[in-house]
């Protein structure tokens, strides 16, 4: 039955609109979609925890100023977004300021488990909101960068992000279901990872996918993706800390 409606969405989407954008949840197999909605079934909640305890620890702690962690409900959904100094931020970009800037300590470090473990914490406080990126003013160039990357032909297979998550959503590919290729369910642990991973490590994945250059982790080229990527998703729900095979 599952398998026969999941035949059925790249037609539904031709029948809508090519440009129809669908959450990811809906791309998943029951059994992820399930465990992803369950803590006890989810081993990205031991970075949650982990988080969460990092939230509240240290005498200049990120709770010091913020107060409790309840109240980044909503920030996650407005990341990537363009800092007062003009500088496009993703959530963990925006940690790390905090940390060098307010904290005065080393940053984590890109895809360290403590930057992954507050990034999800936060992202949590958002799951089930509406992603709301701001895409006029000062972003308006940085997603048209993104939308241009998108769009472009790239690697060995010649193929645009879109070739596959907009031409052939819905369809199989090697054991996946190839989604609309949204950031809403990152940080994400993916069993094939055994870990949790960044949005940006998925896009490296990607990049390798078709054999085209995979750029470095909070790299200008990944950012201005993430933005497109979000305004493609604008109006969907955050799903992160999202579940993947
Ligand atoms: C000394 C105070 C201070 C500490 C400690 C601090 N922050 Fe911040 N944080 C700020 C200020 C001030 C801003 C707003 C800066 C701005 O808008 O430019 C901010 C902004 C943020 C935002 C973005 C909020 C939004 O609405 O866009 C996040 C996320 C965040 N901090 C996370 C953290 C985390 C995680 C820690 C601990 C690792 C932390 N902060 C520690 C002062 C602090
Ligand atoms: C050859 C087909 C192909 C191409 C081209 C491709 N991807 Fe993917 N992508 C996949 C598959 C398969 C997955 C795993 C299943 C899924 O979530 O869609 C995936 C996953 C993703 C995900 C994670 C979705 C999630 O929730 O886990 C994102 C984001 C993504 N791709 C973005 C991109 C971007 C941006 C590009 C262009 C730079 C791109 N992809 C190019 C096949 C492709």
């Amino acid at each position: 039955m599952t398998l026969g409606w999941r035949r059925l969405l790249p037609l539904i989407a031709l029948l809508l609109g090519a440009a129809e954008v669908r959450p990811t949840q809906e791309y998943l197999s029951p059994e992820i979609r399930a465990a992803q909605e369950d803590p006890s079934r989810h081993p990205g909640w031991l970075w949650v925890d982990e988080g969460e305890a990092l939230w509240r620890a240290g005498d200049q702690s990120c709770a010091a100023c913020h107060g409790s962690i309840a109240g980044m409900a909503g920030v996650a959904a407005r990341y990537p977004l363009v800092a007062a100094d003009g500088a496009l931020l993703d959530l963990e970009g925006r940690i790390e300021r905090c940390r060098t800037q307010q904290q005065r300590e080393p940053a984590f470090g890109r895809e360290s488990e403590a930057l992954l473990a507050l990034a999800s914490a936060i992202a949590l406080q958002s799951r089930g909101m509406p992603v709301a990126v701001t895409t006029d003013g000062p972003a308006a160039s940085f997603l048209e960068e993104g939308r241009r990357f998108y769009e472009t032909r790239q690697g060995q297979l010649n193929l645009s992000c879109g070739g596959c998550h907009d031409d052939n959503a819905g369809r199989r590919l090697r054991g996946d279901i190839i989604s609309n290729g949204l950031g809403t369910g990152y940080p994400a642990y993916r069993l094939e990872w055994n870990t949790m991973g960044s949005l940006h490590r998925r896009l490296r994945a990607c990049s390798l996918g078709v054999r085209a250059e995979q750029f470095p982790l909070g790299s200008r080229e990944y950012l201005t993706l993430e933005l497109f990527l979000a305004s493609r998703a604008k109006g969907l729900p955050v799903e992160a800390p999202g579940l993947r095979r």
